[in-house]
């Protein structure tokens, strides 16, 4: 018999015990033990739920517990999630992860203690919700040399721009419509200013470079500024506006993450994720191209990808799955040096002007009284030079 404990009965937490009672036989199957869910800590009480009988309020009786040798972190935040995990790893218990906070901050620690104490720290939740993308590029794509992982990673954004995009509306309304649904948290900062994305892309190039990426590091632009006139523009050009998070090798070996509103053709394999999905793109130097899609966010879709670990940390008692992430931050790339294309909007009826600052680039026009400009690919810096050179930018979106 193996037991397992879960912090926090929240949306995840409740959705990783409903895994657990509805599959336990195909659980129980696949790891040849009889898991069962033995305690659930929260604060609160739930009476007259299934939980109610396995629920404490103490995080010691799990902690002394040496039956326990799975634990569930489903809390979220750094406090008191990192204590709590540092201490079940420390006590040789294996610990599974939806919290992407704890992951991006204490990933390389945690990983490392778990690696000391023949346990295993498993975060296949924290990004892309119910997708398999952690176990694919920490076991599966791993001799290869990753040399991109671009991604639709935050469903509330994906949302709100696919809304704007079909219905032609702007992006408070849509944002608005969708808090009223719960689609959208009420403090909708973390998604629509592209932190939610850039802490899982933070995420995935510590995996892809074996080397911590502090999301601190990362640039990252929200969707705020998008407009339903951008839109207009795109289906001009048969394209489509979505947040993408990116993560790229570049030529001398340095590595740029950055997340940030992007313009896609609609033959760009990401164009075609809709709604609160989310899709992870994975070029290898071997493998070539890879796509990941489905339900990125979600109670059961993400305790699907929890309980999964649970079975591996089961099949795992007693040995570590290597899984290589130092703690020293890698340097990235100045964004400054990374080339994009630009789609640039301005005001007026200048084109030489705009010729005269980006270069040779295509003149697109949707209404009267300003125009578009798509670039040839320019350097951020360059770019961000030529704007300044020109009057009536009103606003631009990189391009493909
Ligand atoms: N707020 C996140 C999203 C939830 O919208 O994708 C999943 O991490």
């Amino acid at each position: 018999m193996v037991n397992v404990a879960i912090l926090g009965y929240g949306t995840i937490g409740s959705g990783v015990a409903n895994v657990l009672w509805t599959n336990k036989e195909v659980i129980d199957k696949k790891t040849g033990e009889d898991v069962r869910l033995k305690y659930v800590l929260d604060l609160r009480d739930f009476p007259g739920d299934k939980v109610e009988s396995i629920l404490t309020h103490d995080f010691n009786t799990i902690l002394e517990d040496d039956s326990v040798q799975v634990v569930v972190e489903t809390m979220g935040g750094l406090k008191p999630a990192y204590d709590f995990v540092k201490k079940c790893l420390l006590a040789g218990k294996s610990v599974c992860t939806s919290n992407k906070a704890l992951v991006e901050n204490s990933g390389a620690e945690l990983n490392a203690i778990a690696a000391e104490k023949n346990a295993n720290f498993l975060f296949e939740a924290s990004v892309g919700g119910g997708i398999p993308i952690i176990r694919p590029i920490n076991e599966c794509i791993t001799a290869d040399v990753i040399l991109e992982i671009s991604g639709i990673l935050n469903g509330t954004t994906n949302y709100i721009l696919t809304k704007m995009g079909s219905e032609g509306l702007d992006f408070g309304t849509v944002l608005k419509e969708a808090q009223d649904l719960g689609y959208a948290e009420k403090d909708p900062t973390a998604d629509v200013e592209g932190h939610d994305a850039g802490r899982k892309i933070a995420i995935l190039s510590s995996l892809a470079a074996g080397s911590q990426v502090n999301f601190e590091d990362v640039y990252t632009e929200g969707i705020t500024k998008i407009t339903d006139r951008d839109f207009e523009y795109a289906k001009t050009l048969s394209a489509t506006i979505k947040l993408v998070a990116t993560s790229k090798l570049a030529e001398n070996g340095g590595r740029c993450v950055m997340v940030t509103p992007r313009m896609l053709p609609l033959t760009h394999p990401l164009a075609g994720v809709n709604g609160v999905m989310n899709a992870i793109f994975v070029k290898g130097n071997m493998l070539g191209e890879a796509m990941f899609y489905g339900a990125g966010a979600g109670s059961l879709p993400t305790a699907s990808a929890v309980a999964g670990d649970i079975v591996d940390a089961v099949r795992n008692l007693g040995h570590n799955k290597k899984a290589e992430w130092k703690s020293e931050p890698l340097k990235l790339l100045s964004v400054d040096d990374v080339k994009n294309r630009f789609f640039v909007r301005i005001s007026g009826d200048n084109e030489d002007a705009a010729r005269k600052a980006f270069g040779e680039g295509q003149i697109v026009r949707v209404t009267n009284g300003e125009f578009a400009y798509v670039t040839g690919e320019m350097t951020e810096k360059a770019f961000a030079e030529a704007k300044e050179t020109l009057e009536g930018v009103l606003g631009y979106i990189r391009y493909a």
